[in-house]
């Protein structure tokens, strides 16, 4: 095994070890804080996931940094060396709300390039993996690399927010895009909404303001399938910019930044 492939199994450890952890943890035991708005949450568990995440890193690879959501990792100012980018918990208002449909999302990247990333939904045990070059997975099952798609045969998934007056994308193209395709879907969380499309399952995830934890890891994934990945105006995604993302199958990429995704 060579030295990424190490990594990611030890990863996927860590990851599987969190989940037991979130599993059986009770409802009843959750602190919960707001952060930038009364919309923006966060539990005592994403906290200590991110914390499992920074010492065991710290402990295996001295010379490793960790981007984290919550904010006890690393002060990045560059994409040199190897950062690991985790969102402990994301789908925290699912999280709360419904003990269900958030995910583990964690994106491995070493000087700006992709080494592997993982998305564990973990209520319902799927987890959507990734190395670099080695194609990428739902569980044991290999996906397939997406295929030219019309906007009309699409599923598109999004926060609905977007769809509201809210100064960033022009809400009246997005009411139209909602009218074109064939559905839309909004599952509260990004990591699992950008792995639905990398599984072909959807067809597009748009948002306007979106972090690196949010994508890093369904990035990895999705880029070994197919899937493009640019900010609103279609430019060439950073995926450790705080932006927006445009992240879609090819053809249905294409109508979205052409006819429905405005900055404004
Ligand atoms: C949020 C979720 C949500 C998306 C927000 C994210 P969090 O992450 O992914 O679906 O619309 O932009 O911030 O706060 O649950 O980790
Ligand atoms: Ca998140
Ligand atoms: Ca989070």
């Amino acid at each position: 095994m060579n030295e990424i492939n190490q990594m990611a199994s030890q990863a996927k450890v860590w990851i599987f070890e969190m989940s037991q952890m979130i599993r059986t943890t009770s409802k009843n035991s959750l602190i919960i804080d707001t952060k930038t708005s009364a919309s923006d949450l966060v539990t005592n568990v994403d906290k200590e996931v991110e914390k499992f995440f920074k010492e065991n890193i710290k402990k295996t690879y001295p010379e490793h940094l960790l981007l984290g959501e919550e904010g006890l990792g690393d002060e990045i100012v560059d994409s040199n060396g190897t950062i690991w980018i985790l969102d402990p918990i994301d789908g925290t208002t699912n999280f709360i709300h419904q003990q269900r449909n958030f995910a583990i999302s964690l994106g491995v990247f070493r000087d700006g390039k992709p080494l592997f990333g993982f998305v564990y939904d973990v209520m319902r045990d799927d987890l959507f993996h990734a190395i670099c070059g080695e194609g990428a997975f739902l569980n044991e099952t290999r996906l397939a690399p997406l295929k030219e798609k019309k906007i009309s045969d699409a599923l598109i998934t999004m926060n609905s927010k977007w769809l509201v007056e809210n100064g960033r994308l022009d809400d009246e193209l997005l009411r139209n895009m909602v009218k074109d395709v064939r559905e839309t879907r909004s599952y509260g969380s990004c990591a699992i909404e950008m792995s639905y499309v990398a599984a072909g399952m959807l067809d597009g995830y748009l948002s306007a303001k979106i972090a690196p934890w949010d994508i890093a890891g369904a990035w990895v994934i999705g880029n070994e399938v197919g899937a493009i990945a640019t900010e609103i105006d279609g430019t060439a995604k950073d995926v450790f910019g705080y932006g927006g993302i445009v992240f879609a199958a090819p053809g249905v990429h294409k109508e979205l930044i052409r006819n429905y995704v405005r900055g404004i």
